[in-house]
């Protein structure tokens, strides 16, 4: 079976779950390219870079992002760092030829968004943008009760991604709460995935009117290291420059409507991304935290036996499911990593463009934007790419 050379970048978070797909994914899911993991690429060249990358089972490291994009022997480049260097590495990437795996959100900005997308539209590359919840099992099988018509006509959307992880006011001041890194907080961290799987599971949103809120304004510089954006050597505190939560209203295409928020103070909720969506026939409801279940109430039914059920979606019929284990034998958070690697390599191997891509990245993007104007303006604002 031919080989495709891969290069990844980032190996932290995304970093581990993303080359424990690539170890999986051929394992469970056969297809024609067999990913090679050849190089590993972090921040800096230490030891630590060096026995992560064959802890993970990559066969090289390196430091050098520049370098390694422009490799002969990579034929895919995985961008799992943080926002603000999505952008010149997906570029140089598609510059070189490579196909790419980009994490979400595409980017900090939605001029950023549209000039990758056109990147990699000249260079005919093949793009993936990694929303990884679309390729629950339960959502994907959402989609396709939807599609279905089981729904009917859809009334509302509910979308609510919330985390905890940052309540102490004594929690550093890491990446993800600085604008020039991350872009925004909350909202392109978490309420970026929600306002994906809406648009995934309903359609475009057309309007938004959304507020941002920062609760805690200052924190801690983080300590000399990885996570020391920009604040090496200093101590001290510096300004969050980031919302802590955001909350925005939506009109979707279709006349749905919808609500969301987006936050990492919700104590308790570790990470509780959930939807429900209501519509003439029926209802749905998947939470992150029991990703194996789904909740559907058929309004069809005679009244008198009429309450949701819990569908654990576990079958072969389900989507992706029967590559993994037999009904009931549950799967977590690291196979949807697998999925969309397999949709990935099939496809390359198709010449097809899979989805989400970059095309989605730049919509979720703007959406991303208007929400953002929208609490600068208090206005209900069009979404505008
Ligand atoms: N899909 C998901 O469920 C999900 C979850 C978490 C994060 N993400 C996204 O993944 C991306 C990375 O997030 P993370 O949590 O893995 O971050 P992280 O802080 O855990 O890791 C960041 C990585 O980037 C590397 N890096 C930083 N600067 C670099 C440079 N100049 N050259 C090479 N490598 C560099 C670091 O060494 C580190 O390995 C972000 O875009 C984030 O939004 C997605």
């Amino acid at each position: 079976m031919p080989e495709i050379n891969v290069a990844l970048i980032g190996h932290r978070f995304m970093g581990k779950a993303h080359s424990n797909a690539y170890r999986q994914v051929r394992r469970f899911f056969p297809g024609n390219l067999v990913p090679r993991m050849k190089v590993l690429c972090g921040k800096a060249c230490t030891e630590e870079l060096e026995a992560t990358a064959r802890q993970f089972g990559w066969e090289e490291s390196d430091c050098e992002w520049e370098r390694v994009v422009a490799r002969k022997d990579i034929d895919i480049v995985d961008v799992s760092t943080p926002g603000h260097l999505h952008h010149p590495m997906v570029v140089a990437a598609a510059q070189a030829g490579k196909h790419i795996i980009c994490e979400k959100p595409l980017a900090n900005s939605l001029a950023e968004a549209k000039d990758m997308l056109k990147a990699v539209q000249k260079a005919r590359v093949t793009h993936m943008l990694n929303f990884n919840y679309r390729r629950v099992p339960a959502v994907a099988f959402a989609k396709r009760l939807i599609e279905e018509g089981k729904l009917g006509d859809i009334y509302h959307y509910h979308g609510a991604y919330l985390q905890d992880w940052i309540m102490d006011p004594e929690f550093p001041l890491v990446w993800r709460l600085e604008k020039k890194y991350a872009g925004t907080g909350a909202l392109g961290d978490i309420g970026a995935h929600a306002a994906d799987l809406a648009e995934f599971l309903i359609g475009e949103i057309q309007t938004v009117t959304g507020m941002m809120t920062t609760f805690i304004k200052e924190r801690p510089l983080p300590a000399e290291g990885e996570g020391a954006w920009g604040a090496k050597g200093q101590q001290g505190k510096g300004k969050v420059t980031v919302d802590d939560d955001t909350n925005f209203l939506a009109r979707f295409k279709n006349g749905s409507v919808g609500v969301f928020e987006a936050t990492r103070f919700a104590g308790g909720r570790r990470n509780h991304n959930t939807f429900q969506v209501y519509g003439s026939k029926g209802s749905l409801a998947f939470n992150m935290e029991r990703m194996n279940e789904l909740e559907f109430f058929d309004r069809t039914e005679p009244t008198d036996v009429q309450a949701y059920r819990t569908i654990i979606v576990t079958q072969a019929e389900h989507p992706y499911a029967g590559a993994w284990w037999p009904p009931g034998h549950i799967i977590g958070y690291e196979h949807t990593f697998a999925h969309g690697l397999h949709d990935f390599l099939t496809a390359i191997d198709e010449g097809k463009l899979p989805e989400p891509n970059f095309r989605h990245g730049v919509r979720n993007q703007a959406l991303l934007d208007t929400v953002e104007r929208s609490a600068k303006s208090g206005k209900w604002e069009k979404v505008k790419i």
